[in-house]
């Protein structure tokens, strides 16, 4: 199958020579080529550029059938890469949220045994097949809204059995889906029922017992912890970090959400790919951050839905650093996987200019899930993953027109994509 798009009104985030992360003023770059064609072949991308340019002998090298797409007055992007989600839970936790809106804090919720020992309770109760049926569900729902790549979180399991399910799920749903999915072990999400007041003793256990096993079934391609005040601290977060990397898992860690934790530090102490939250980000964390190879991902739904303060990106990316913008799709802090949402939400909140949202949203959050070199932008060779969206006037209106789905249609290795 190849695909030739025509007529694009404008061709967004195009790449003669890849990058693989924006930072600081260059965040502000985003290539774009107007009245453009955008050639496909397989599940790569083979060739763009502006109509005028197009030579129709380029077809005829091809051997598999073309779909001509007419794209008059529609913008065509790379697919979002969201990289940071938990999106394998069972149930939802909407009695919380209206705990939430009566005053009770995210702490408060997890102390009394709500928040994510809630979903834990739930997910024991559940079946592979049903947690992967509802993950699934999510996957679609997100590619809908022009998501093409999403890294899975476990941490719903807290027990070697449950998490091993969670991963389980997670690799079915790797192999069954179009989209690009990355696995990450967060057994350190919270510590369970069973281990309340022998927090060291599961710390043990995600080391010696967890670790060990998610290795040898080659389940997770990254290692993370909840690394804040009332979760796992530093000392704990980099005993299990070194064992994850032992392993072959690189680091990608929940950091600064609730304090300022020291998760920066020992994140890119232990090289994480990407440190994510970053709610209590300093000076100190910032100069931490530069001249490293750790993404700073921000997760704004997560802000606005626990009504708290939001991540200084602004002051960030005036130091230099590249951002990168993901949903945390998850049923307690961000029941949302609209990629459309966190694009609007880095311009209203973290005052990023378009552009640098874009690049949040696309070739940065690629680098946060270890897949610049295949998405993110279009470029020859890449994946061909990307969206047509409906007739719209400029690209601002993409993160303007918050709330309504502009993708028109979505292509996944180079395929059309049907959400029925
Ligand atoms: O990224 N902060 C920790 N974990 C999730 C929330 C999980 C939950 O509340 O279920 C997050 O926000
Ligand atoms: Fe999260």
């Amino acid at each position: 199958m190849a695909i030739l798009v025509k007529n694009i009104k404008a061709l967004v985030q195009v790449e003669e020579k890849p990058v693989v992360w924006r930072a600081g003023k260059e965040m502000k770059t985003l290539h774009t080529i107007e009245n453009a064609y955008l050639l496909t072949e397989g599940k790569k991308i083979i060739d763009f550029g502006k109509m005028y340019d197009f030579n129709p002998e380029k077809l005829s090298k091809i051997k598999e059938k073309i779909e001509e797409i007419d794209a008059t007055g529609k913008f065509v992007f790379p697919s979002f890469c969201d990289s940071h989600t938990h999106i394998v839970y069972a149930g939802s936790r909407e009695i919380e949220y209206i705990d939430k809106i009566k005053g009770l804090s995210y702490e408060d919720i997890a102390k009394r045994g709500g928040g994510i020992l809630n979903s834990a309770q739930r997910l024991a109760d559940a079946s592979e097949d049903e947690l992967y049926k509802a993950a699934m569900e999510r996957l679609k729902e997100m590619a809908a809204y022009g998501t093409g790549a999403v890294e899975i979180k476990s941490g719903y399991g807290l027990t070697t059995e449950t998490e091993l399910k969670m991963l389980r799920v997670i690799k079915a749903l790797q192999k069954e889906s179009p989209l690009i999915i990355r696995s990450n072990f967060l057994g350190a999400h919270a510590v369970p029922l069973a281990y309340k007041g022998k927090q060291q003793e599961y710390v043990e256990l995600i080391i010696n017992e967890m670790i060990p096993l998610v290795a040898t079934e080659e389940l997770a391609d990254f290692i993370d912890v909840f690394c804040d005040k009332g979760f796992f601290t530093v000392e704990e977060t980099e005993r299990i970090l070194m064992q994850g990397i032992k392993y072959g898992m690189r680091p990608k860690i929940h950091a600064n959400e609730l304090d300022y934790s020291g998760g920066i530090q020992v994140g890119v102490k232990y090289n994480a790919l990407s440190v994510d939250h970053l709610e209590y980000t300093g000076d100190e964390e910032i100069a931490c951050l530069l001249n490293s190879e750790t993404m700073p991902t921000l997760l704004p739904g997560a802000a606005f839905f626990l009504n708290m303060v939001y991540a200084p990106a602004r002051k960030m990316i005036d130091a230099g650093l590249p951002v990168a913008l993901a949903s945390d799709y998850n049923p307690g802090s961000s029941p949302s996987g609209n990629m459309q949402l966190i694009l609007s939400m880095g311009c209203i909140k973290y005052k990023m200019v378009p552009e640098e949202a874009l690049n949040a949203v696309t070739i940065n959050s690629a680098y946060a899930m270890g897949i610049s070199d295949m998405a993110g932008s279009i470029a020859k060779g890449k994946i061909a993953n990307f969206f047509i969206t409906k007739p719209i006037p400029s690209l601002e209106f993409m993160p303007y027109a918050f709330g309504s789905n502009k993708v028109e249609q979505v292509f996944l290795e180079g395929r059309r994509f049907s959400n029925l």
